[in-house]
């Protein structure tokens, strides 16, 4: 700094005795301290501290690196709000006025952790995350070092994340066929157990029996005979995925297509079938979705998704 080669400095993971410490000797003050907080990890003396001594407090691992995202309480605000679990844990740092930097390698994620400067928490809601602290609102800056090691870990609890707040994207329950020469695959079941197992986590729909026993994949074995193309080619492999209507954003129908096509040329044994493979989306009409003997809307299925979600949290 005294050879104006930076502007500011910032510290990163500096507890209370620290910032004291500081305080006494520094000469150029920092502007930045970077903590982890999050609703789990509200370190509410230590932001109070930071910011008495001029620091801005920058929040990293917002949620909690992932694990967050799967805590049921969180997943049922994001429910209410019709926002995503990682939305609605940014948003809560936002308005305690803190800056916040997450992370995802993802584009449609990062596309969706930008968009949170359109709603509010209200207050009951600010209140009840804020009881999910498991550090005792501590001044100290100890990192997460994962389960087991103090870290809070949610995976006893019910897993599963809600991606969207569009209406129409609420509450997709695929169903997939897989149309095939016979002898294309050694393992149908596998396969059609690993396409629905894929398409529920590109959906990021919750991890719930509802979703898991409703998500299905079915293999079609035909004789050769009975496939052709123009060319009289009896080799392909055609993929429908049906879902309800605008369950599939840009992002979300580009990782369907790629991701079936390599699983279906894996499972086949023979890369060239990613060259063969049509993987074709389409969508129900709204209140097609039939299940036991009912045709749902998405909002009826969104209701029993919802229920769901709170009796297993209850549990
Ligand atoms: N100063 C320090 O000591 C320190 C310590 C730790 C971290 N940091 C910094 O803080 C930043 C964030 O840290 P972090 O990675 O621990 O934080 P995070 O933002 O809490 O978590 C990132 C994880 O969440 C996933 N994720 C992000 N958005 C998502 C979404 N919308 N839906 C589902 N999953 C989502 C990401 O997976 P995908 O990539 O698959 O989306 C990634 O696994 C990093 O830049 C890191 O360098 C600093």
């Amino acid at each position: 700094m005294t050879e104006g080669l930076v502007k500011s400095i910032g510290v990163s993971n500096f507890g209370g005795p620290e910032i004291d410490a500081l305080m006494d000797t520094w000469t150029a003050p920092p502007v930045v301290n970077q903590i982890q907080v999050s609703p789990f990890e509200y370190r509410r003396a230590l932001i109070a501290k930071s910011e008495a001594a001029g620091l801005v407090v920058q929040a990293y691992s917002p949620l909690g690196a992932g694990r967050h995202l799967r805590d049921p309480m969180v997943n049922q605000l994001a429910w209410q709000y019709q926002r995503t679990p990682a939305q609605v844990l940014i948003r809560w740092a936002i308005q305690k006025g803190l800056a916040v930097i997450t992370k995802s390698t993802q584009q449609p994620r990062i596309e969706g952790n930008f968009d949170v400067f359109d709603f509010d928490l209200d207050e009951t809601t600010m209140s009840a995350l804020d009881s999910l602290d498991t550090t005792g609102h501590t001044d100290a800056a100890m990192e997460w070092k994962g389960a087991g090691s103090g870290g809070h870990d949610h995976e006893h609890r019910v897993p599963g994340t809600v991606d969207s707040h569009d209406p129409n994207r609420r509450c997709p329950m695929p169903m997939i066929d897989v149309y095939a020469p016979s002898d294309t695959f050694a393992d149908p079941h596998g396969l059609a157990a690993r396409l629905a197992e894929t398409l529920m986590g590109i959906e990021q729909v919750p991890n719930i029996p509802m979703f898991r026993k409703n998500t299905a994949a079915f293999v079609h074995e035909l004789l050769s005979q009975r496939v052709s193309n123009v060319d009289g080619d009896s080799n392909h492999v055609r993929v429908q995925v049906l879902t309800n209507a605008g369950a599939l954003d840009r992002g979300k129908q580009l990782a369907v297509v790629e991701q079936f096509t390599n699983i279906v040329a894996e499972a086949g044994g023979d890369e060239g079938l990613k060259e063969r493979t049509w993987v074709l989306l389409t969508e129900a009409v709204p209140g097609g979705w039939g299940l036991a003997g009912h045709a749902n809307t998405n909002e009826e299925l969104v209701a029993a998704a919802r229920a769901e979600i709170e009796r297993l949290a209850g549990t």
